[in-house]
């Protein structure tokens, strides 16, 4: 009896102990004034590091909590939490918009956010941060460029790095100077529903993409050095050779699921992307959401402390994704302090921050977490702030709206489009096709569709299927622009033609719906039925049929494909259909190359990093294909 009274005594004590120490901590970082106007952190003229020491030196424990807090807008209620909590970052989950969803909508969304940090005892800015993946596709307007496996395609370091400082533009334009992009997984299984996230499966291929792609979002050459749109390289790591069937979601397959952990596959293909992004200047790495065999990787020290930041030197920070330190434990202390402790430096939370700030607060009161790896922590999302320069800014340094979706922009993303393009397939060099050809029979589900162009993660986090955004171009109106006035175009989304006469050409434009993440696993991607009684009905009405795949990733076509005399890989080209037309029609010529394999079956899956299948058997075509 006395021992368990001691125990419950004991227990009341200790709980009092923390209670009153949590309740000290708020008070203090609340009572404390606010450091001189000369303070050496606020020293433009000093180096950034000494600036760093002077403010941790100045920093209470849940100022520097509050640093490596990254909250979903959406969750914040009261937005003078952003100034009460010192919040490190805010950011847009996919498809978190503001009410008015207009650039000077956003403008003054993340204004609101930037001004109430300002507020704070430090002043310490805040990072604002999204997802534009393929260009600024928050906002409707904006140049939407080809998804990642066309830019992989292309394989140009140098169009990349445009393609991502017009994206940079765009989005700083809005106030967004943090782009979780880009993704450098390598992806062996084509039924994951991220493969068009990424450049390619080859590890020289996204290392080279990705270095490029970083370098032109950071954008140093703006006057003083400083980073642009900070890039953030993701999912560190392995992720793209997750195992279908182990997905910790229970509406996923491969998405969020068990990579291998072989140290082979680590040195030889996952690291070389991420050391090319730290060689680069990446300040931000996303863990990804998974396990590196048995462990999760946003709990594996092995992985962020001794791999990333001590083996390849990287100086930045480690960000957490969406709810990533919570995912792998019903006990959510022990998750977020294992995560921590090896090495997650700053931590998405998309629901709650409140319990993140108290569970941070006792577990350094019970030192489940030492503050000198809170000291580490802040110090590396500083680093990233102070080299982004955001300290230092004038007032209305930031270009204007008026570089989202200019003529300019537009052009680029013609270009790219063009550069993507793979033709896998030319019988009797059907393509390029006269621009004087006398009749043209176009079908499709793609072929007049701005959502199925630009793919998901363009407004809303799944996409929307459908033509909703004005000023883009569709596929078929880069057809009818570019034919000579005599010639006859018919469209028919189903295929449904006269029989009684025979066009010349048939342009099926097939794909995907949109997709995101894991709702985009699927267990065998191919054309579905529609699409298929399409290109068929094309068949009975044309002499020759193009068929042109809009697709996030390979299709199985092995079956169709004899029955086709020409075909096209356009993957997801974004807003400026013209540039498939460009090619199809010999305005540009086809240089895109596979940046991965084509399999020939499900069954060749995944495929290893040697380009070869599951079963041993070679790829439909192999990475690298592509007539030219
Ligand atoms: C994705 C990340 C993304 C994050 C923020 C997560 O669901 O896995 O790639 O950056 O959401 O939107």
């Amino acid at each position: 009896m006395k021992i368990v009274f001691s125990a419950l005594a004991a227990i009341v004590i200790i709980g009092l102990v923390f209670f009153i120490r949590s309740l000290l901590f708020e008070r203090v970082a609340s009572v404390l004034p606010p450091p001189p106007a000369n303070a050496p952190y606020r020293d433009p003229s000093l180096q950034a590091e000494k600036r760093i020491d002077d403010l941790l030196a100045t920093m209470t424990l849940d100022e520097k909590i509050g640093q490596m807090a990254l909250v979903e807008k959406n969750s914040i209620k009261n937005i003078a939490d952003v100034a009460t909590y010192g919040l490190g970052g805010v950011l847009s989950g996919a498809g978190g918009k503001p009410d008015d969803n207009t650039p000077q909508g956003w403008k003054q969304m993340v204004a609101s956010y930037s001004d109430a940090a300002k507020r704070s005892r430090l002043g310490i800015p805040v990072l604002y941060g999204a997802d534009a993946n393929h260009g600024n596709g928050n906002v409707p307007g904006a140049t939407i460029f080809p998804h990642a496996i066309g830019l992989g395609a292309a394989n140009d370091p140098a169009l990349t790095e445009q393609v991502a400082r017009a994206t940079a533009e765009e989005s700083a334009a809005m106030g967004i100077r943090w782009n979780f992009s880009p993704a450098l997984d390598l992806p062996a299984d084509i039924r994951w529903g991220r493969v068009y996230e990424e450049f390619s499966d080859d590890t020289e291929r996204a290392g080279s993409l990705g270095a490029a792609y970083i370098t032109g979002l950071q954008d140093q050459s703006v006057p003083g050095g400083r980073i642009n749109v900070l890039a953030t390289a993701k999912h560190y790591i392995g992720v793209g050779s997750m195992t279908w069937g182990t997905s910790m979601n229970k509406d996923f397959h491969l998405d969020q699921g068990v990579v291998p952990d072989s140290e082979q596959a680590l040195r030889n293909e996952y690291l070389g992307p991420f050391r090319a992004a730290v060689n680069a200047g990446a300040m931000s790495v996303m863990a990804g959401l998974g396990y590196w065999g048995s462990v999760n990787i946003s709990a594996d020290k092995y992985l962020l402390t001794d791999v990333l930041k001590n083996e390849l030197g990287f100086k930045g920070f480690v960000v957490s994704d969406w709810y990533g330190v919570y995912e792998f434990s019903a006990n959510n202390y022990a998750s977020l302090i294992a995560s921590v402790n090896a090495g997650m430096d700053m931590v998405m939370l998309p629901y709650d921050y409140k319990s993140f700030v108290a569970q941070m607060r006792s577990a350094v009161a019970s030192n489940d977490i030492k503050e000198s790896r809170i000291d580490d922590a802040v110090r590396r999302i500083l680093r990233a702030k102070f080299a982004m320069g955001l300290f230092d800014e004038p007032p209305g340094s930031a270009p204007g709206i008026e570089t989202i979706g200019s003529a300019a922009h537009r052009e680029l993303a013609r270009k790219a489009v063009q550069e993507s393009l793979v033709l896998l397939k030319n019988t009797d060099d059907l393509l390029p096709i006269q621009k004087n050809v006398n009749h043209i029979r176009v079908a499709g589900s793609a072929a007049d569709n701005f959502g199925r162009q630009a793919g998901a993660w363009t407004v809303e986090w799944q996409g929307i299927d459908g033509n909703w955004i004005p000023g883009t171009t569709s596929i078929l109106s880069g057809i009818r622009n570019m034919v000579s006035k005599e010639t006859r175009v018919e469209y028919d989304i189903n295929g449904n033609f006269p029989k009684s006469d025979l066009a010349d050409i048939g342009i099926a434009v097939v794909g995907e719906k949109p997709y995101a993440e894991g709702w985009g696993d699927n267990a065998e991607p191919r054309l579905d039925n529609a699409d298929l009684a399409a290109i068929a009905n094309l068949k009975k009405t044309c002499k020759q049929v193009v068929v042109v795949l809009v697709t996030g990733r390979p299709l199985i076509i092995t079956d169709e494909l004899p029955k086709w005399d020409a075909v096209v890989a356009a993957w997801l080209p974004g807003s400026e259909g013209e540039g498939v037309s460009d090619a199809l029609f010999g305005a540009t010529k086809f240089t895109g190359t596979l940046p991965l394999p084509w399999p020939r079956s499900i069954k060749q899956l995944p495929f290893s990093f040697d380009g070869k299948g599951a079963d041993g058997t070679s790829p439909l075509f192999p990475r690298g294909y592509g007539f030219r």
